[in-house]
């Protein structure tokens, strides 16, 4: 079926149709477009073009197709343009010429806008839940090893010892931000455009806030011609997920590294591993390596989409159809990566004396020793140079830390207290960092109880 053909002699060519029919995509937009269209037929007897009858008689048509719809044969054999026209012609099928109404005074320009946005409000919530099923997961896998120590690295270089609490902690707040950027999403997405018509306002005097109540909506839109050419709502998420998919890809990467043999910090779950078809000792981290890759996917969408918007004369623009598969595929990746990295995080292990070794055996110590001789009285520039020695010297004797003490510390250099003597030992000298944001123990233990009321808060 058609919503258009009067203005036509002659149908369109069959290579036109299938270039571009839209519906086996926008098929997945069939409960939000069934749902808007019952809030419509509401206002359309609010302005007088259906009866309370006629209403009732269409709404409850729509509650049996969105109940057909579950099934796949009712996608079956159909060759509508869309899945406007489908929903439409369903209708017919039901209730006859009353189906005739309910496009009075609309425009698929701003059904298509109402529909991706009901659809993606429910996304952002799917994916902001298992958002928090993540973070969550991290804050257990703190509370598992709370005392656990781990050499810091930038550069990918040891750098200074933390707690693994506090390394974890890092990516609860990349993840925090990501929730909060997909809500600020949402909000955008949260505006009702119907009343718009094609571009120009609707010729019919709709009751637009009350349509925005019936369907859930913060507010409406505040210009018809704004409706039909805008997608930012659609890139604010893209945005979103692509920053979530960048952080996901960060901590895949880590965990691909630490459960390496070069580590051996952490042990991958059974059951997010596979094995090799020919090296039988092999246990690869498919899961962590499939949600790095698909942050590519996902950020392409971001750039099919932005790239498709560019240029855009007003208003609509049939481009602007191009808009549901990027989403679509970006909507089902992040949703599908975040579910993945929960179950690998649920599911490792560390094996705490490995890192704690690499701890011990490198110089991560060499800051805290620094600045224990500046808190006695070296000045630090001077301290750098003492400790800097201290390390080219240990280097070439082969010694590490735990070789030295008090006493050849005082040998090797008179400005060596007994404070420096103590931050030999990483945890010891992480003790000096209780500052606000730092990996002191104390603080820390207080940021992972803080961490679980703000996701309880983000929950509620
Ligand atoms: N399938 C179209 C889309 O997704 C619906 C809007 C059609 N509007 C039009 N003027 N052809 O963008």
């Amino acid at each position: 079926m058609k919503l258009w053909g009067g203005r036509f002699e002659e149908g369109p060519s069959k290579v036109f149709e299938r270039f571009s029919g839209s519906l086996h995509f926008d098929r997945r937009l069939v409960h939000a477009d069934i749902q808007g269209s019952q809030a419509f037929a509401r206002a359309l007897e609010g302005v007088g073009i259906l009866r309370a009858s006629e209403r009732a008689e269409l709404v409850a048509a729509f509650d049996q197709l969105d109940a057909d719809a579950g099934k796949t044969e009712f996608f079956e054999g159909a060759s509508d343009e869309d899945v406007h026209t489908l929903v439409i012609r369903k209708l017919g099928e039901k209730v006859g010429a009353l189906a005739g109404k309910i496009h009075t005074g609309r425009s698929r320009n701003e059904q298509v806008s109402l529909d991706v946005r009901l659809w993606l409000r429910g996304e952002i919530d799917r994916a902001c839940e298992l958002l928090a099923d993540l973070m969550q997961a991290l804050l257990d896998c703190a509370g598992r090893d709370p005392a656990a120590v781990v050499p810091g690295y930038t550069h990918m270089r040891r750098a200074q010892p933390v707690l693994w609490a506090h390394y974890l902690l890092a990516y609860f707040e990349m993840f925090a931000r990501d929730y909060e950027r997909l809500q600020q999403a949402r909000a955008r997405v949260n505006v009702m455009p119907l009343g718009s018509g094609a571009l120009a306002g609707s010729g019919f005097p709709f009751d637009r806030e009350a349509m925005a109540r019936d369907l859930g909506f913060d507010s409406i839109t505040n210009n018809s011609m704004d409706v039909s050419a805008d997608r930012d709502f659609a890139l604010d998420f893209l945005y979103a997920a692509s920053t979530t998919m960048l952080h996901l890809s960060r901590l895949a990467e880590d965990w691909i590294l630490y459960s390496s043999e070069e580590f051996g910090w952490l042990e991958l779950g059974d059951g997010v591993t596979s094995g090799s078809s020919l090296m039988p000792q092999k246990k690869n981290p498919d899961s962590l390596e499939l949600v790095r890759g698909k942050f590519g996917r996902v950020f392409g969408d971001l750039n099919s989409l932005f790239v498709t918007m560019k240029g855009l004369p007003m208003t609509y623009n049939r481009d602007m159809q191009e808009d549901k598969e990027p989403l679509f595929d970006a909507a089902d990746q992040l949703c599908g990566s975040l579910q993945m990295a929960r179950e690998v995080v649920a599911t490792a292990r560390l094996k705490p004396e490995r890192p704690a070794q690499a701890a011990e055996e490198s110089w991560v110590v060499a800051t805290d020793l620094a600045e224990a001789l500046a808190r006695s009285g070296t000045p630090f520039h001077q301290a750098h140079q003492i400790a800097g020695r201290l390390v080219l010297e240990s280097v070439r004797t082969g010694k590490k830390p735990s070789d030295w003490n008090a006493e050849s510390l005082k040998a090797f250099a008179p400005e060596f207290t007994s404070e420096c003597a103590a931050v030999l030992n990483p945890s010891e000298g992480m003790k000096t960092r209780e500052i606000a944001g730092g990996t002191g123990p104390q603080h820390v233990a207080k940021a992972l109880g803080e961490a679980q009321v703000r996701l309880a808060k983000l929950r509620a």
